[in-house]
């Protein structure tokens, strides 16, 4: 095939889209793999809970461990846990019971979740 300087820039433009779409997904996958941005609970007195997924990814859980079984996945949409079901068990408390994760209980682990001001 003889390359003219039309095909040339065809070329050129068609790899340049490929680069260009390539590089939207490698970016999707990636947000995907690290998993959405932080969020905030309210917290009560005790002080604002932030969630942080990628630190939790680091950590070792995997997206499964916690979705579906223990938290939906759904955009927007916040459980409200209670301490009290957290020291049963429950929502954060799956993890954190001072075994798999620090506890809920301890005074000194809750400024570890609790960020005052
Ligand atoms: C340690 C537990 C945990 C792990 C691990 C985890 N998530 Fe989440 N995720 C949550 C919690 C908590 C919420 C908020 C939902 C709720 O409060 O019920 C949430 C919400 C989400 C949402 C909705 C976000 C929004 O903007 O509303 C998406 C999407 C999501 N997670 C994706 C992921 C992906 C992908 C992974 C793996 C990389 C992952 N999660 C791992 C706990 C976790
Ligand atoms: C693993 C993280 C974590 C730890 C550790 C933790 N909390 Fe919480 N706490 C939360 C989350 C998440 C909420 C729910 C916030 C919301 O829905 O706005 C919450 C809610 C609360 C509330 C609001 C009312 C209620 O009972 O749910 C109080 C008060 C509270 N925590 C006190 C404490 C105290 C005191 C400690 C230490 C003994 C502690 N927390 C340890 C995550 C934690
Ligand atoms: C699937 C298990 C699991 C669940 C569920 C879970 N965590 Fe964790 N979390 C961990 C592990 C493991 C660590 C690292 C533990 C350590 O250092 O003791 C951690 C660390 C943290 C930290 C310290 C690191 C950071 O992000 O700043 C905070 C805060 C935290 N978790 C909050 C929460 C809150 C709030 C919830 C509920 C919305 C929750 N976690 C649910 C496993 C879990």
């Amino acid at each position: 095939m003889r390359l003219t300087w039309r095909s040339t820039l065809a070329l050129a433009v068609v790899v340049g889209l490929i680069a260009f779409l390539g590089a939207i997904v490698v970016q999707k996958a990636w947000a995907q793999a690290k998993g959405p941005a932080d969020f905030e609970f309210a917290g009560g007195a005790e002080g604002k809970v932030v969630f942080n997924h990628e630190k939790h990814s680091a950590k070792s859980p995997k997206c499964t461990d916690c979705h579906v079984k223990v938290f939906k996945m759904t955009k927007g949409q916040r459980s409200a846990p209670k301490m009290a079901d957290m020291e049963k068990g429950q929502s954060c408390g799956a993890c954190h019971d001072g075994k798999a994760a620090f506890g809920v209980k301890e005074k000194a682990d809750c400024a570890k979740c609790h960020k005052k001001g």
